[in-house]
């Protein structure tokens, strides 16, 4: 029997929570801190299924009928025996779930990040000090579905589930009951395949939002007249050859850092960080209508037709770029930023990162970098490891 414990309350939550207890090896609760998420969803629970609905990629549909066996906003009664601890909530979430778990943690406990996202290891290290040290933790790239819950606290739909997700471990001193890969996998059915390998850190460097969306909206909008226009442009199908350029740029840099620390670690594995082209190749393998470039592969990736530039409405019914927006709000902070901080480390310069940085914090109204070095007073409301006083080649890679 593996204690899972699920921390969050939203989509992600709701779609594992019905997926892992539909394996009757798993003992599973949910951790949810937010608001009133644990007293509505145990209510809602209370005389009813706990539908999920998932839709397969041969159209037809599974539907699975199982309650996890708690839910609670009780750190203590959650994380009673736990074997292994699954974030599914955004990041900026994640500091008050370790801190309220602290206590509650045994030596060889699993943390996983599902997302992770940048410098999730960076966080738990600091929140956890010892203790991390005595646990291990797994990181993966995303979500391993595209979901949404359509009744809180009794039904969600998978709208999509992906063939594969890429992800790492790092291992603390006491080692997990049993292969934490394995046991991930048994509450997650058959896909996605959970490929782990590698160092934690290219997962870190790996959060693509981080490169795309930034890069993005630097492309289209850096050199904005500030005149509205007609309609929101599309963000990835609109895509410019400029704003390619800079992805790429933004990608091969992340490249060199990788590059750089297995040449001053030799034992360190960071294979898997990948070009954001490779990337593309792998996880949207079956939407792509022209792979010839990176430019045409974002431009002719059906998975995201329609999706516009965030943008808010003017009043005479046009359109100006919505820069507030997650995709710089979150994106740099706990994304891009991260990168430009493990390549200050590494001794990498990072020429187009610190444009798009530059550009982006201005019209966030941060300051991150000051004169190219991550010196800004809001570099302490960031993930990078700068922020934790992780200032060496070994602080940032666990060693
Ligand atoms: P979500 O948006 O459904 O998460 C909302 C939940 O986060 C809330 O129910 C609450 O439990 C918690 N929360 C919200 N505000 C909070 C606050 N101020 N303090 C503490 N907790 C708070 O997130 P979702 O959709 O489950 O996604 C989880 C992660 O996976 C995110 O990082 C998301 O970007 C990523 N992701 C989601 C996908 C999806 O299809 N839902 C697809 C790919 C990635």
């Amino acid at each position: 029997m593996v204690v899972l414990v699920i921390c969050g309350g939203g989509n992600g939550a709701h779609v594992l929570a019905g997926i892992a207890s539909s394996n009757p090896n798993a003992d599973v609760r949910v951790l949810t801190l937010y608001a009133d998420e644990a007293e509505r969803w145990t209510k809602a629970m209370e005389g009813n299924d706990f539908v999920v609905t998932v839709n397969n990629q041969d159209k037809s549909q599974t539907i699975l009928k199982n309650k996890p066996r708690l839910v609670t906003k009780d750190p203590a009664l959650a994380a009673n025996k736990a074997d292994m601890i699954v974030f599914t909530v955004p990041a900026f979430a994640h500091r008050q779930y370790l801190d309220a778990l602290k206590p509650h943690i045994r030596p060889g406990t699993v943390l996983v990040g599902l997302p992770g996202q940048s410098g999730f290891e960076f966080e738990v290290w600091t929140a956890w000090g010892d203790l991390a040290k005595q646990c291990s933790i797994m990181s993966f790239e995303s979500l391993p579905w595209a979901c949404r819950f359509t009744e809180f606290g009794r039904a969600a739909t998978v709208i999509g589930t992906k063939e594969n997700l890429a992800g790492a471990a790092w291992y603390g001193s006491v080692p997990p009951k049993a292969d934490p890969t394995l046991v991930l996998q048994g509450c997650l059915g058959p896909h996605p395949v959970l490929l782990t390998r590698g160092a934690l850190l290219g997962i870190t460097l790996m959060a693509t939002n981080g490169y795309i969306h930034p890069s993005i909206l630097f492309g289209r909008w850096h050199k904005w007249d500030g005149n509205p226009v007609n309609e929101p442009p599309l963000f990835y199908n609109g895509l410019d050859e400029f704003s390619a350029q800079t992805m790429s740029s933004v990608s091969d840099e992340i490249l060199a850092v990788a590059s750089s620390l297995m040449k001053q670690r030799p034992q360190v594995d960071l294979t898997n960080v990948a070009h954001i082209w490779q990337w593309y190749l792998r996880v949207y393998a079956d939407d792509i209508g022209d792979k010839t470039s990176l430019f045409t592969t974002i431009r002719t990736n059906a998975a995201y037709s329609g999706l516009t530039h965030p943008t808010t409405k003017t009043d005479d019914g046009k359109f100006v770029p919505d820069f507030k927006h997650r995709y710089l709000m979150e994106d740099i902070p706990f994304g891009l930023l991260v990168s430009k901080g493990i390549a200050e480390v590494a001794g990498v310069p990072t020429p187009t990162i610190d444009s798009v940085i530059s550009w982006a914090q201005q019209k966030m109204g941060k300051e991150y970098i000051v004169n190219g070095k991550l010196a800004g007073k809001d570099v302490s409301s960031t993930r990078c490891p700068q922020r934790y006083g992780l200032t060496t080649v070994d602080a940032i890679l666990g060693l």
